[in-house]
Parts: structure tokens; C-alpha cells; sequence
């Protein structure tokens, strides 16, 4: 024996790449107490406290636990209104990481959206991605310009593995420059990973393929890039000849293509609140940095504290590390998995932030006029008290049918163990095998945008 068998022992779990130093406690509800709760929520878990949640998958936005650096740097924050040592500390860290030299901070994503269309949208314009968040889209119409989807055709069928399939169709954004004209569009947008489509993730081959069309028209490229680690991540181990890159390069490489980037911090920033507004023209930025100091504050701080900038700067460089990624998209293809097991279809491959269940298929006896997204995402919480989003026709909004009937289970970042994960499949595969009892829904009161938020259900 010379130690060499011990040596070539290979683990193949992935574990948690973090010990937990501080736990919040979860207050159990019964299935009773669930569907008081489901009722008095108007069967929308947007309007159910935080506290009668058991598993919250509403989103993967702002939720994240930070680490014990983040909340050292909690403690650090230099609280100046103007030259915040925070400030310059984010600013040279999202520089290392971009490339990027203008970095304005803002409360989250949407904000630096609307100061971005307030400057380039505006009516007669038409702006095309992969694929529009809910919030930019509505940032877009709201500046009188058109938002529109240009996702690959792979895109629209769940069972499809296309390893970049929120990809942009190029010879659609080629058509569609060639039917308005380049003067009526005055970006084009990438959303990397492209949420709407699943939480899929876009190849550098695609992104490059975008710039090229973008030079020949003299357009800027603008990155919605949210969730750009995991996005790097994905092009790391799927790209051919990538692998031995590191996300760092591959991610400069993503940016290096963009002449803006809008990010909400909220997701691969690991933070709680915070975004970013990056705009490589000075003259743009000018003009941006303007209205910053209108609505949000001054240049500096841009509506946080400088708290909340020193755990962005943190959070962006413990984003980027292979131990935390791999163990991120792991984890959440580890619960894909287990519903495809089960018999749930969900959009295949599983994402880099949520699994999105295919409602149509869940819930095959409820029209779409019923929103059986909402019917699953009601059912889950009855059965498990987990909460879950729907991305179908209610949020889509009325006279808008969306490609797919979808809910999406968004897995905030560090936050739950594998045993909660297992929960959550068991509860998914329990409410499958009652699936026939879900029941429709109705719509008794919702605003003009934005309904899904705030709208309030009956059953059918
Ligand atoms: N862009 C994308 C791709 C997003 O997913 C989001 C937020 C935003 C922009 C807006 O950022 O919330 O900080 O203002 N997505 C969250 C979600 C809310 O649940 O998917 P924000």
C-alpha cells in the first residue's frame, strides 16, 4: 500500500460551497392554513406575506445570502454623499470585470432602464433582444417606443436542447432593420441569460454574430446583464473551446462587445439591492448621469447607501468564482432533473437561474383563458407552501399571447439547502399526480401594466 488508491479517490458530489453562519427560521403551514391563505391573497402569490412561504420561488432576484465578506463590507461602507470610498471601491471592481470606465450605480435594473430609454427610446422607435424582461419592455413601451422578441425558433419548444437557446434569431434582426430602417431603431438588446426564454443562456458566437450586424448599421449594442456570470458560465462549459478559459475572460469578452450594459445587481451582483448603469459613449453618459442625479441621486451613490455599494463590489467578485458556479448551475439542474423524472416537462435544458415548468403540459385540461400557469402556481403553494411565479398570459398582459404557458421556480442564490430542493421536487411530483383537480382561473380586478403583480383571481 502506497497511499496511491487513496489519492485517486475522485468525489463527484457537488456541496454547497459555503458553511451557514446565520439561519433564518421557517414558520411551517398546514395544507388549511395554506388555502386560507391562497383565498385571502385573492389567489395571487404576489399579495402573500413573505412569512406564510415556506420555499420562496418567486424569484431569484434580491434574495441572496450574502457572505460574511458582503457583511463585513456592510460595516465598512463609507456613508459620503459624494466620492463615497464604497463608491470607488465598486467602480474599479466592475471596471476589472467590464471593461467598462463610466459605472453609474442604481437601485436596480429598472432603474437604470428607464434612465436608458428615456434617453434613446421614445415613439416611432423600435428596440429588438432576444428577448425583453417584463420590466424593460415596459421601460420601452412607456418611452412610446415598440419592444420587440427576436429569440431562435428552438426557443418556442420546451423539450428542444439547443445548448444556447436564448440565442437571437440574426437573420430576424437583420429583416427587421431591413423592414423599419436602422434610423428607427436605436439599440439592440441582449438579455444574458435571457430570462423570459427559460433562464438559457447565449453563446459569444451569437453575441459576436449581433455586434457584426450592429456595426454594419452603426448601432449601439446594449447587455441586459443581470445574470452575465452564469451566462459565462454556461459558454465556459458548452462553447467549443472555451473550457479552459476562465468566466473572468470570457465574461470581458461578452462585455467587450456591448457599448452599454444594464444590470440589476439583485441577481448575479448577490446582493439584496443595488444595479448598474455602464455607458461607453461620454457623451451619453453625460446625459445619463444627469437624470441619475434627477430621480435617483448623485453620481456616486444613485439611490443606495454606501453600504449597499461595498456588498455589490463583493458580489461581483465572488460570482465569478468556478466554486460557486458550478454548484449554482448544478443545483438548479439537479431539481430539473428530478421533475423530468417525475413526468413534468419543463423547458429543456433547465436554465441557469430557475426551472420553468410547461403549465400547458401540467395542466392539459384548462384553457388558456383559465391561466393554467396560475392554476399550478396556486396548486404548489397549497400543496407545499411553495411559491412560484407564472410566465404565461397573466403576465403577458391582455390581447398578448405569449409563446408558452409557463411557471417558473427561481432558486435564489445560496439560499436553500438540498433537502429543501428535494422538497420542492416531491411537492412538484404530488401536485402532478393530482393534477386533473387544479381549477381555473379567472381575473376580478387588475391593472392596465404590470397586472401579474397585483391582479386578484377567482376559481372557475
Ligand atoms: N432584466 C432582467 C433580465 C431581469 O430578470 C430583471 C429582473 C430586470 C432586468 C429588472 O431588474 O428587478 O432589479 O429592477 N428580474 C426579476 C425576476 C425581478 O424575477 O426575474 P430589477
Amino acid at each position: 500500500m502506497d497511499g496511491s488508491a487513496l489519492r485517486e479517490v475522485a468525489l463527484r458530489t457537488i456541496i454547497e460551497p459555503f458553511r451557514i453562519k446565520t439561519v433564518e427560521p421557517i414558520r411551517m403551514t398546514t395544507p388549511g392554513d395554506r388555502d386560507r391563505i391562497l383565498r385571502s391573497a385573492r389567489f395571487n402569490p404576489f399579495r402573500i406575506h413573505g412569512s406564510d412561504v415556506l420555499i420562496d420561488l418567486l424569484t431569484d432576484s434580491g434574495g441572496a445570502a450574502m457572505s460574511s465578506e458582503q457583511w463585513a463590507g456592510i460595516m465598512r461602507g463609507d456613508e459620503s454623499y459624494a466620492g463615497s470610498e464604497s463608491f470607488w471601491r465598486l467602480r474599479d471592481t466592475v471596471k476589472k470585470l467590464t471593461g467598462f470606465e463610466n459605472v453609474l450605480p442604481t437601485h436596480q435594473g429598472r432603474a437604470s432602464e428607464r434612465i436608458l430609454f428615456e434617453l434613446v427610446g421614445g415613439p416611432g422607435r423600435v428596440v429588438p433582444s432576444n428577448a425583453h424582461f417584463d420590466t424593460t419592455r415596459a421601460n420601452i413601451e412607456h418611452s412610446g417606443a415598440e419592444a420587440l422578441d427576436l429569440g431562435i425558433a428552438e426557443s418556442a419548444d420546451p423539450r428542444r436542447r439547443h445548448p444556447f437557446k436564448g440565442n437571437m434569431d440574426v437573420a430576424a434582426l437583420e429583416a427587421l432593420i431591413a423592414r423599419v430602417g436602422a434610423d428607427r431603431v436605436p439599440v439592440v438588446m441582449m438579455t444574458v441569460t435571457n430570462n423570459t426564454s427559460g433562464g438559457q443562456p447565449v453563446s459569444l458566437e451569437n453575441l459576436r454574430e449581433v455586434r457584426r450586424v450592429c456595426d454594419r448599421h452603426s448601432l449601439p449594442l446594449i447587455l441586459d446583464a443581470c445574470r452575465f456570470a452564469e451566462n459565462a458560465w454556461f459558454i465556459k462549459i458548452r462553447e467549443p473551446g472555451q473550457r479552459e478559459r476562465t468566466v473572468r475572460q470570457i465574461a470581458l469578452d461578452m462585455f467587450d462587445l456591448a457599448d452599454g450594459v444594464t444590470i440589476s445587481a439583485k441577481k448575479d451582483g448577490l446582493v439584496n439591492i443595488g444595479g448598474l448603469l455602464l455607458i461607453r459613449d461620454p457623451a451619453l453618459f453625460e446625459r445619463a448621469c444627469n437624470l441619475l442625479i434627477l430621480t435617483e441621486g448623485y453620481v456616486t451613490y444613485g439611490g443606495l447607501a454606501g453600504r449597499d455599494l461595498e456588498a455589490m463590489a463583493q458580489g461581483f467578485e465572488e460570482v465569478v468564482e468556478d466554486d460557486y458556479l458550478s454548484y449554482r448551475i448544478r443545483s438548479v439542474e439537479y431539481l430539473g432533473e428530478k421533475l423530468l423524472a417525475a413526468g413534468i416537462q419543463i423547458i429543456e435544458p433547465p436554465g441557469g437561474h430557475a426551472i420553468y415548468i410547461d403549465a400547458a403540459h401540467f395542466a392539459p385540461h384548462l384553457p388558456r383563458e383559465e391561466f393554467p400557469g396560475q392554476a399550478v402556481v396556486c396548486g404548489l403553494y397549497r400543496v407545499g407552501g411553495i411559491r412560484s411565479c407564472e410566465i404565461g398570459g397573466v403576465m403577458a398582459g391582455p390581447g398578448r399571447t405569449p409563446p408558452m404557458e409557463l411557471v417558473r421556480l427561481a432558486i435564489p442564490r445560496r439560499v436553500y439547502t438540498q433537502s429543501h430542493i428535494d422538497y420542492v421536487a416531491e411537492a412538484c411530483a404530488e401536485l402532478f399526480a393530482v393534477r386533473k383537480e387544479l381549477r381555473g382561473l379567472r381575473i376580478v380586478r387588475a391593472p392596465e401594466v404590470l397586472r401579474h403583480f397585483t391582479a386578484e383571481f377567482e376559481e372557475v
